[in-house]
C-alpha cells in the first residue's frame, strides 16, 4: 500500500488551507478540481484544526472523524509504546488513523492492521508523514494474526457503535475472547481499555493493569502481559510519576487545614494509602493533611470552614466572609452539585469552592479555597 492521494485531492487540500469552509469557498476550490475532493479538503482542514489537540503535526496528517476522536493522544501513545522493547517488531491489531503506530514506529519496526481502508490509509500516510517506516494493511487482524502469529501486539478495541459506546467486552471490535488466543502465543502485549470496566472483570485477566492519567483525567485501563505476578498502578503521563495501587489510607473525621484531592487514575486504581495521609471520613478521593500536597497526583485546598451540610449556615458563611462559591463538588453524596451551587451562589468575593461529603449517615461540608503548587 501506498499512501497515496489523488492528484486533485492534494489540489485540493493546498487550494483550501486557511479558507473558512464557506458555500463559496467550497465551489470555488470544487471548480478547480471535483466537488468531491473540495468537500473531503475542508473537512481534512476542520479534523486537523482538532488533531491539533493530540498531535503536533496535525496540520500534515490525515483523519476521520472517527479515527481522530478514538486516536490516543501523542504523550499517551509514547508511554504505550515505551512498555515493548525497544527495537522488537510490534504488531498494531486496530491501527485507527495511526496514533500508537505512529510511537511504536518510533522504536521499531511496526506493522499495523485496520478493516476500514479509510484508516489504514490515513494511517500510512500519517507515519510518512512523521519520516516513520511501517507496512499497513487492509484486514481483519483476527485473521491476519492467526496467520502471521506476532510476538509483540498492541491491541485497541473499537468499543464504539456509531455515537453509542459498549462496555461489554464480547462487543468491543475484536471481541476479547477472539484476541484470546492471539495475546497467549505473544512475548509481551498491551491492550487498552476504558478505565469503566468493573475492577473483577479487570482483575480477572492475568495481567498487569495500569491507570493512565493524562491532562487531569483518568484515559484509560492498559493491561500488559503476560505477567505471573499482576500489579496495579497507575501512570501520570506529564510527570512520569508512577502509584503502586492497592494501598488503603486510614481514615479520620476531623478535616485537617489542606484537603488533599487526588487525580482520578490514582482514585481507579485505589491508591489512595500511597500517601500516607488520612483518607476524609467516606469522601474516596480526599484525603486531609496540615501540611499542602506537593505531588503531581493530587489538587490542593485550604480548609476555611467545616460544618454540617446546611444550605442556609453555609450562605451566611460564605457572605459574611465575602466568599464567592466557584463550583460545589460532592463524593459519593446525594446532593445535586448543580442545585445547592445556586442555592449558594453570589454575586461577588474571593473564589472559594464548597465540598460536600459523608461520615456516615451525616452530611459534611468544606469551604476551601484552591492553594497553587509552590
Ligand atoms: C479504538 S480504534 C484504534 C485507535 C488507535 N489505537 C489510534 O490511537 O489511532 C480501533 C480500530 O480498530 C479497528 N478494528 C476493529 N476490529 C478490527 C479487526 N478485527 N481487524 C482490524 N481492525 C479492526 C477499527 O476499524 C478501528 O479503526
Amino acid at each position: 500500500m501506498n499512501p497515496e492521494l489523488h492528484p486533485l485531492f492534494v489540489e485540493a487540500l493546498h487550494l483550501s488551507e486557511g479558507l473558512q469552509p464557506t458555500p463559496s469557498a467550497i465551489q470555488r476550490v470544487g471548480k478547480a478540481t471535483s466537488t468531491e475532493a473540495a468537500t473531503w479538503a475542508f473537512t481534512q482542514w476542520e479534523l486537523r484544526r482538532r488533531g491539533a489537540v493530540k498531535f503536533a503535526r496535525a496540520s500534515e496528517m490525515l483523519f476521520t472523524t472517527d479515527g481522530l476522536a478514538m486516536a490516543s493522544s501523542e504523550a499517551v501513545a509514547r508511554f504505550h509504546a515505551g512498555l515493548f522493547p525497544e527495537g522488537v517488531e510490534v504488531a498494531d491489531l486496530t491501527c485507527g488513523i495511526g496514533a500508537d503506530l505512529i510511537a511504536l514506529a518510533e522504536r521499531g519496526m511496526v506493522v499495523g492492521l485496520d478493516q476500514i481502508p479509510d484508516h489504514a490509509n490515513a494511517a500510512l500516510w500519517n507515519l510518512r508523514a512523521h519520516d516513520l517506516g511501517g507496512l499497513v494493511y487492509v484486514a481483519d487482524s483476527l485473521v491476519w494474526a492467526a496467520h502471521e502469529k506476532p510476538k509483540y501486539v498492541f491491541v485497541d478495541p473499537a468499543r464504539r457503535k456509531g455515537s453509542q459506546r459498549t462496555l461489554n467486552p464480547e462487543s468491543f471490535s475484536p471481541s476479547l475472547s477472539a484476541l484470546r488466543p492471539i495475546l497467549d502465543r505473544a512475548n509481551r502485549w498491551v491492550m487498552k481499555l476504558s478505565p469503566m470496566l468493573p475492577d473483577d472483570f479487570l482483575g480477572s485477566i492475568s495481567a498487569d493493569l495500569i491507570f493512565v492519567s493524562h491532562e487531569g483525567e483518568c484515559k484509560e485501563a492498559l493491561l500488559v502481559g503476560p505477567s505471573e505476578n499482576p500489579v496495579t498502578k497507575a501512570i501520570h503521563i506529564e510527570s512520569g510519576e508512577e502509584l503502586l495501587g492497592e494501598t488503603s489510607a486510614p481514615r479520620t473525621e476531623e478535616p485537617r487545614g489542606f484537603l488533599w484531592e487526588l487525580d482520578p487514575a490514582a482514585v481507579r486504581a485505589h491508591a489512595q494509602g500511597a500517601f500516607r495521609v488520612p483518607q476524609l471520613a467516606d469522601a474516596i478521593g480526599y484525603l486531609t493533611s496540615d501540611s499542602p500536597p506537593d505531588s503531581p497526583w493530587i489538587t490542593g485546598y485550604r480548609v476555611l470552614w467545616q460544618g454540617a451540610f446546611r444550605e442556609k449556615v453555609i450562605s451566611t458563611e460564605l457572605r459574611r466572609n465575602q466568599w464567592k462559591p466557584t463550583a460545589v463538588k460532592t463524593k459519593y453524596v446525594e446532593v445535586n452539585p448543580e442545585k445547592t451551587f445556586k442555592a449558594l451562589r453570589q454575586s461577588s468575593g474571593s473564589p472559594v469552592q464548597v465540598v460536600v461529603y459523608s461520615h456516615g449517615k451525616a452530611l459534611r461540608a468544606l469551604i476551601v479555597e484552591r492553594v497553587l503548587p509552590a
